[in-house]
């Protein structure tokens, strides 16, 4: 279901009757005042200019030509061409009913699936996962639930970090502690500070650095005993951020890890074609490609280095054998990474050499979705007092036990189990909307006391309008009859208009990446119910059973939208809190 396509056909249609090329855009938005209707059609004023011709009078001409019996109860013409459309309330309450009964709410499945391969969190598995890996989890996570609910195929890649020279120094220390008769689960236990006394041993113990080296070259010539131990470390790693997946109530599993290693053994085959199509060139021992493409000022080509001068090879090799894998195996018609903004110069560079390799073919899309920083309240990139990384695993702790206080507060006679339950909820919730909420690509601040609080865009004040619309339905008894959705006052017709556009959000969701959009919406919907409940009585005495019906009906709708849509956020809901 989406009015504005319904509208955008409807006056194409008057616009083709009225004269006007197939071509001509209608331009439908949504109107910003009451005044100017629902929706708009502002398509007319560029036409008319394009044809030198009277906009007021082409635009008379469109409105001749429209036909919205049934839709629209009003349409007008306003200023020097704009066509506001009013829509009929019974239309609106047809379409709310319909969407009712569906499960998908209204939105409606896609013709033609994509097949939509999304590589994020990503985290790199020598150290413990950082606020970076926060961010490209959560986002694209919930770009992946929005995929899946409006029927995409999607292929969850985590090209986890599980490769490189830092290896060969953690193996040896590790090798160490194990003859040390220490266990692999205790000695990884923290992964920062084993990752901090390897790197000193590194840095200064006589013949440490060599031995790291040679497990190195054990390590990628495929030594068994090497690489027992190697899989021991990634094992207890990557439980470290399955631990984390848990608490963020985030969909990656096992099955979903397509490490840096596993493309190794392509990587020579990447080279060898880049060089027999003379895209890589050898350049004082190593293997680079020059891309003009993205020459400087001074038209200096822009360097990209896909082989080491020692033959090691980097992570842009791996990326360039990943775009062939994805294309190629998983049969990708498009592909999504998220990581932060300081690799957006990587992944422009991967793009221009696949395709030029053919790894990507012209019809795949290619979209690097880059994300701004986590700042703390000093505006600085988020710390430990310190001046440490932030453990992920301690910060969500933090949130829960926050949750855990405030709601306390609130509600001193709550169960210790209740407790538990909803401030898991409200606490892992507070922190993701608080992120998803931003402007994917700008930085922003992370403030304890406005994620977590009622008021405001926030998770909070969204699990509370849920769980008060679940009070009436408690209050008005198990006997509660549903009814036929009737729009009458003009805050259910701002609801209608609201619930109807679900699909319409989603959409720009998928296209952008930009999960803010879904809060955005998400925030007005809860916003618009609270106005809502204040204007239009439900329970109380001298309601008819009609009004009464058609209203609880209504607040079922936006209960399973609210639900809906932050189940997409991956963010959980409570009957009560
Ligand atoms: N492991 C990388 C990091 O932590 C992110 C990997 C993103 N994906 C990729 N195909 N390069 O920065």
């Amino acid at each position: 279901m989406n009015i504005k396509e319904i509208l955008s056909a409807k006056v194409s249609q008057a616009m083709v009757a009225a004269g006007l090329p197939e071509d001509t855009n209608p331009a439908i938005s949504l109107s910003n005042r009451p005044q100017f209707g629902d929706y708009q059609a502002n398509g007319v004023m560029g036409a008319a200019k394009k044809l030198k011709t009277n906009p007021r009078e082409l635009a008379t001409k469109v409105v001749e030509n429209l036909n919205l019996d049934g839709i629209a109860e009003k349409i007008e013409l306003a200023g020097p061409g704009f066509i506001n459309i009013h829509l009929d309330k019974a239309w609106l309450a047809a379409n709310l009913n319909q969407i009712s009964s569906d499960e998908k709410i209204g939105v409606a499945q896609r013709a033609t699936p994509q097949t939509v391969v999304v590589d994020y969190s990503a985290p790199n598995l020598a150290k413990e996962m950082h606020v970076g890996h926060l961010r490209s989890t959560i986002i694209g996570d919930a770009v992946v639930r929005a995929l899946e609910f409006r029927g995409d195929k999607v292929i969850r890649q985590n090209h986890m970090g599980d490769w490189g020279t830092q290896f060969g120094m953690l193996l040896a220390h590790l090798s160490d502690k194990l003859a040390e008769n220490e266990v692999a689960e205790t000695a990884l236990a923290d992964l920062e500070n084993f990752y901090r006394e390897a790197k000193v041993r590194f840095d200064d113990e006589e013949g440490f650095a060599d031995r790291a080296r040679d497990y190195v070259v054990k390590l990628q010539s495929g030594d068994a005993q090497c690489g027992r131990l190697w899989q021991q470390f990634i094992d207890i790693s990557i439980s470290h951020s399955e631990e984390i997946y848990a608490k963020l109530n985030v969909s990656l599993t096992r099955e979903d890890i397509m490490g840096e290693s596993a493309y190794n053994d392509d990587l020579n085959n990447v080279i060898d074609e880049l060089m027999a199509k003379e895209i890589a060139v050898e350049d004082q021992g190593a293997k680079v490609v020059f891309i003009d493409e993205m020459a400087n000022k001074d038209g200096e080509p822009s360097v990209f280095i896909v082989q080491k001068s020692g033959g090691g090879f980097l992570y842009a090799t791996t990326d360039l054998s990943a775009c062939r894998y994805r294309s190629g195996k998983l049969n990708a018609d498009r592909i999504i990474i998220f990581t932060d903004a300081r690799q957006a110069l990587h992944f422009k560079q991967v793009e221009i050499v696949a395709r030029k390799a053919g790894f990507l073919p012209e019809q795949v899309g290619y979209q690097h979705c880059p994300f701004g920083m986590m700042m703390g309240d000093d505006g600085k990139p988020f710390k430990t007092r310190t001046g440490g990384t932030i453990k992920l695993a301690e910060l969500l702790d933090e949130a829960v036990v926050r949750a855990s206080d405030l709601i306390k507060e609130k509600n001193p006679e709550i169960s210790e189990d209740d407790l538990a339950t909803i401030s898991q909820k409200v606490g892992i919730g507070a922190v993701k909307f608080a992120d998803l909420s931003k402007n994917r690509t700008s930085d922003y601040i992370f403030n304890w006391k406005t994620m977590l609080s009622f008021e405001g865009a926030t998770a909070p004040y969204l699990q509370y309008a849920y769980s008060r619309i679940q009070s009436i339905f408690t209050k008005a008894g198990s006997s509660h009859a549903l009814g036929e959705i009737k729009v009458v006052e003009a805050q259910e017709k701002a609801l209608a208009l609201k619930l109807l556009q679900l699909e319409d959000v989603l959409d720009a969701v998928i296209s952008e990446c930009t999960p803010n959009l879904l809060c955005n919406y998400l925030y007005e919907l809860a916003s618009l119910y609270m106005s809502f409940y204040e204007a239009c009585p439900i329970l109380k005495e001298g309601i008819s059973e009609e009004v009464k019906a058609s209203r609880l009906a209504l607040c079922q709708l936006i209960a399973n939208t609210l639900k809906q849509g932050l189940d997409i956020l991956g963010i959980e809901v409570m009957e009560r809190m």
